[in-house]
């Protein structure tokens, strides 16, 4: 377990940079990320290359002690290859080809740019691939960052083209799936496709679902490039890639497979002020964050990572891009950097070294204030430096729950809503969180994932049920929790036959013959159990197969949760309240002991430490029995962390 930061050195003066690393060293931070942005420093003019300055910067860097993370710098092409090739930039689905000056101008799709991309990788790859103290590679930076998976130019519809013809073979069968007798939109050949935009009204369902997966196909295959690239020029070294928050426009498991390890980058008080949360939950949760929302996404990246993940990115203070962008509570730098340990990482990296006092980002905080001083994060890291020293080597154990999470199911929701606020992501984090509270730990797992060996399988969005998912839940003997809307689409965005849930009607036998969605302010009451509870947003009128028990009904009469065996489905979203609670019994009935913990604090199990991150504004005291604390103690204080080393059967 190591801190890292990610530092600039073409920013600042040369004079300055031995000093930053020996600052660095003092403060506790063992590797450094460089060059993610520097293309056009390192080729100033087309094949005039500068390796001068950056060959100074990694050596200084590394006489110092640090290691080096190398991001290929491809996020930003230079103005100059921009003007030689115009065709590499993007355009958006206005129509507009999107311009330089800002970054992540490029076309995914564009061949030109996908032969630079390579050139540039292949550069800085043969120059500092053996150099000993690069350690990894990050290739780009974040992927599909301002909205920029999708691209509409000509060339990417060339290759959609090309896509379709190599899933379709012919265009029959391409009509055929996405049912283009409707409104009289057959095509004669794949020649005639376009893509899915500018039409009067909604596109073909299936077709937007198509672009969606060939687009994510196309960063897959740019990724690709780059990797085999960074493998052959620099033996050893890992290659990751930084992911980001909230963020589904590719499919995440595809691109993990090409990489050693993935990365993400952690912001939790922007992911919570710019995504779905209500307006007094971001007031609760104002300077901390949600307190599950940096560990919803360690446990995603975690489950498709083949090595120890890494957050390449943690927010050190305010950052700039957020609608409001308030400062950490005291203590929270530190509560995050526990956070992402206690789920496995091996390092934690802050952004920035320092605050950059120019440009787009000079108002987002770094560990230094633009005049070199020490701000409030760096405190945090420091202290984060000196607890690393007490606590033993270890890693993340698998957890006794798996949440499924892919992303074509996301995509397919997402095409066709039905509901404004309807949002599979948030339902799979809604999930989730309501697990946490329970004090259990989380796998979350892609849909070719094993599902052996856990207690509990819970499907939150699983609008897609592929063979593999299907066999596993077939195999396995655990209980599942499945969501509404699970198997409610065919791979081509059709309602399967006999309606959804359809092929997971081999695990509970029912037939969703209609569905609702709600506005807000509107809800079917349900009552389970001793307990009456409200539908919210989503319901589905359901009938139930022969062997299927109804265990809540609403208010009008239909079921609302049913069961069959050890499969469970709930025909509803439901208040919060009650999903805890549903999830609770299942847990309980899978034999896990779920603590109903206190609105704020979070366990989190690595080897054999248990530790307890306390989000909340007061307070608390856990009880752990036969616990030897290595950090803190039973007392957490507000935005603290306590680490004890336990004895695994008595804190179940
Ligand atoms: C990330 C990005 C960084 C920086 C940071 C600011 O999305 O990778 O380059 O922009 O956000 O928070």
């Amino acid at each position: 377990m190591r801190l890292g930061v990610c530092y600039y050195p073409e920013q600042w003066p040369e004079a300055w940079w031995a000093d930053d690393a020996r600052q660095m060293m003092a403060l506790g931070i063992r590797q450094v990320r460089i060059a993610e942005f520097a293309w056009s420093r390192i080729e100033p003019e087309p094949g005039r290359f500068d390796w001068g300055w950056l060959d100074r910067a990694v050596q200084t860097l590394a006489t110092a002690g640090l290691q080096i993370v190398l991001g290929t710098p491809t996020a930003t092409p230079p103005k100059w290859l921009v003007d030689l090739e115009p065709s590499v930039l993007p355009v958006g689905a206005d129509g507009w080809v999107r311009g330089f000056g800002s970054r992540r101008h490029y076309d995914f799709s564009s061949d030109a740019y996908l032969a630079e991309a390579c050139r540039i990788t292949r550069a800085v790859a043969e120059r500092y691939g053996r150099h000993p103290a690069v350690i990894a590679w990050q290739t780009d930076n974040e992927y599909g960052c301002h909205d920029t998976v999708l691209s509409y130019s000509a060339q990417a519809v060339r290759r959609f083209r090309l896509w379709l013809q190599a899933r379709y073979g012919g265009i029959d069968s391409l009509n055929a799936a996405w049912g283009t007798v409707f409104w009289s939109q057959a095509y004669a050949s794949f020649d005639a496709v376009d893509a899915p935009v500018g039409t009067v009204t909604e596109a073909i369902p299936a077709q937007r679902l198509d672009y969606q997966r060939f687009a994510s196909d196309e960063v897959v295959r740019f990724n690709r490039a780059q990797c085999e690239i960074l493998r052959e020029c620099s033996p050893g070294r890992a290659i990751t890639h930084n992911a980001m928050l909230f963020f589904t426009a590719f499919d995440h498991h595809a691109l993990a497979a090409d990489l050693d390890f993935v990365s993400w980058d952690s912001y939790p008080l922007g992911g919570l002020e710019n995504f779905w949360f209500d307006a007094p939950t971001k007031q609760r949760w104002l300077r901390s964050g949600h307190p599950d929302f940096a560990a919803f996404h360690h446990d995603l990246y975690r489950g498709m990572s083949r090595q120890p993940f890494w957050v390449m990115e943690q927010q050190p203070g305010p950052v700039n891009w957020g609608a409001w962008n308030p400062a950490p509570a005291p203590g929270m730098v530190r509560l995050w950097t526990w956070e992402a340990f206690a789920h496995g990482a091996e390092a934690v990296s802050y952004f920035r070294w320092r605050q950059a006092p120019f440009a787009q980002e000079q108002m987002h905080a770094g560990l230094q204030t633009p005049d070199r001083r020490f701000d409030v994060g760096a405190d945090e890291a420091r202290q984060v430096a000196l607890e690393l020293q007490c606590v033993p080597e270890s890693t993340a154990q698998r957890a006794p729950v798996a949440l499924v999470l892919d992303y074509a199911s996301l995509w397919a929701a997402q095409v066709q809503p039905q509901g404004a606020d309807e949002n599979p992501l948030r339902a799979a984090f809604d999930a989730y969180s309501a697990l946490r509270s329970l004090g259990l730990d989380i796998d979350v797992v892609g849909p070719e994932a094993t599902l052996q060996g856990y207690v509990l399988v819970v499907l939150p969005a699983q609008t897609l049920v592929g063979d593999t998912l299907l066999r596993e839940l077939r195999e396995t003997s655990t209980q599942v929790f499945i969501y509404p809307r699970a198997g409610a689409k065919t791979d081509s965005l059709s309602v399967p036959e006999g309606l959804p849930p359809g092929r997971l009607r081999e695990l509970i036998e029912l037939r969703v013959q209609r569905v609702e969605s709600l506005r807000p302010g509107t809800g079917v009451g349900l009552q389970w159990e001793s307990e009456h509870h409200i539908a919210l947003r989503w319901r589905e009128f359901v009938e139930p197969g022969l062997g299927v028990r109804i265990e809540a009904r609403f208010d009008d009469g239909w079921p609302a949760l049913l069961r069959q065996g050890r499969t469970r489905y709930l025909a509803a979203r439901v208040d919060a309240a009650l999903e805890r609670r549903l999830l609770e019994a299942a847990a309980t009935e899978a034999g896990l002991a779920p603590v109903r913990l206190p609105d704020g604090l979070r366990l989190r199990r690595r080897g054999d430490m248990l530790l307890v991150m306390n989000y909340d504004d007061a307070d608390h005291e856990v009880s752990v029995p036969s616990a030897r604390w290595l950090v803190g103690g039973a007392r957490v204080p507000a935005h603290g962390v306590s680490i004890a080393q336990y004895n695994a059967e008595s804190a179940s």
